[in-house]
């Protein structure tokens, strides 16, 4: 167990919190702020008992320099906006400078100020002690609820906690929680869904789940790799060459873990790699030659969702298709209602797969969504993450 926000007495103390605010932005101004709504908890929690919270986060990757396409500015208006008060932008193109640390200073309880984006500075991605020490400095304790950078070994994520005691947020405390006992300790029947393009991609968290998974559905672009593997004829469809023995190798441990392992048996074929191109569903071994699959058919889409009902925890990371395409969204939007209408623990990684329940305005009906893209996949690789490993234990 790690220590979280509840187990210090706040009064009077100052917390250096680390977010995850790396939110879309169009024109400057944000699409998603899931990964700020999803930081209100801890940050009330703290107001609410006595503390003053220098906020910091990376945005985008501005490669080591200042660049103020990817400034916390707006980040900053948003909070204010949600919490009803003034949160202080304080930046600088360093980072921390006096200003900011006289800023930082002069913070009373309750007061919440944000620094500006750390990747400014080269220094975090190198997880540079100096300028650790200087994050540190702006506060007394180090609060970690960045789950989706906890995977980066950074100043602001790892290096500070050298300096000043750290322990997780309610966010990261939350996360840790639903993937973890999805993992470690599932309600079975247990199903993972995986999709994504690239089959040596997904190796290391297919091989973990093999372990702990009765039931494991693949979909997305690296099915038509095992489709290939397994001697059909994938037309233009996507091919990751180097995937090809290493699905062999999946089909063998699956079975030899006796995990049911569902491949699609059917899928949508269009002529182009465009919403407007012509499409027809095929059954895997009848693909067209001048046709590339870019979704799931609806005889797959009845198979899965079986299997889905059988089942108590469920576990998805990618998508079934292009679902950024209407036309073949249709299955990972099947696959999307069929768990929202389950009775079961319903586990989205964070990326793509968590765009696409969004999209469909289904987010509200799964159990949890993770805010990690990299980070939950780590995770669910069974990897010890960085940002995760310094909090203190309790
Ligand atoms: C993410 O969006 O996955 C995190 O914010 C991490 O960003 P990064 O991949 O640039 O480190």
């Amino acid at each position: 167990m790690k220590k979280t926000i509840k187990d210090v007495n706040w009064a009077g103390k100052k917390a250096v919190m680390r977010c995850d605010f790396n939110v879309p932005l169009k024109e400057g101004c944000i699409t998603d702020d899931t990964r700020i709504t999803a930081s209100l908890p801890s940050i009330k929690y703290l107001l609410e008992n006595g503390a003053a919270i220098v906020l910091m986060s990376h945005l985008g990757r501005p490669k080591g320099k200042p660049n103020h396409d990817y400034t916390l500015a707006p980040v900053a208006a948003r909070l204010s906006e949600y919490l009803g008060q003034e949160v202080k932008f304080v930046p600088s193109d360093v980072v921390v400078d006096d200003t900011v640390r006289a800023a930082a200073a002069a913070l009373g309880a309750g007061e919440v100020m944000l620094i500006e984006n750390v990747r400014y500075r080269a220094e975090e991605e190198k997880n540079d002690p100096e300028f650790s020490r200087e994050l540190s400095e702006l506060g007394d304790i180090f609060v970690q609820d960045a789950f989706g950078t906890s995977h980066r070994a950074h100043a602001s994520t790892t290096g500070i906690a050298d300096y000043i005691p750290a322990v997780s947020g309610f966010l990261i405390e939350k996360e840790l929680k639903f993937l973890g006992q999805a993992v470690e300790d599932p309600v079975r029947p247990f199903a993972a869904i995986m999709g994504g393009a690239k089959v040596k991609d997904k190796i290391p968290v297919i091989t973990n789940l093999l372990d702990k998974v009765d039931t494991l559905l693949i979909g997305g672009g690296m099915a038509y790799t095992f489709f290939k593997a397994q001697g059909y004829s994938i037309g233009k469809s996507l091919l990751d060459e180097e995937g090809l023995d290493l699905a062999l190798d999946i089909l063998k441990l699956a079975e030899e873990k006796g995990v049911k392992f569902l491949l699609p048996v059917d899928v949508v074929c269009a002529d182009e790699f465009a919403n407007d191109s012509p499409y027809d569903t095929y059954p895997v071994t009848a693909i067209p030659e001048d046709r590339m699959g870019l979704d799931i058919g609806a005889e797959t889409i009845k198979l899965y969702c079986k299997a889905l009902e059988e089942s108590k925890t469920i576990v998805w990371n990618g998508p079934m298709g292009v679902f950024e395409m209407e036309n073949f969204a249709v299955g990972t939007k099947a696959i999307a209602e069929c768990l929202a209408g389950l009775d079961a623990t319903t586990v989205i990684g964070g990326g793509d797969s968590a765009a696409a329940v969004t999209q469909f305005g289904l987010a509200d009906k799964m159990t949890h969504i993770s805010t990690g893209g990299g980070a939950s996949m780590e995770f669910l690789e069974g990897r010890v993450l960085p940002g995760i490993a310094i909090i203190e234990d309790l």
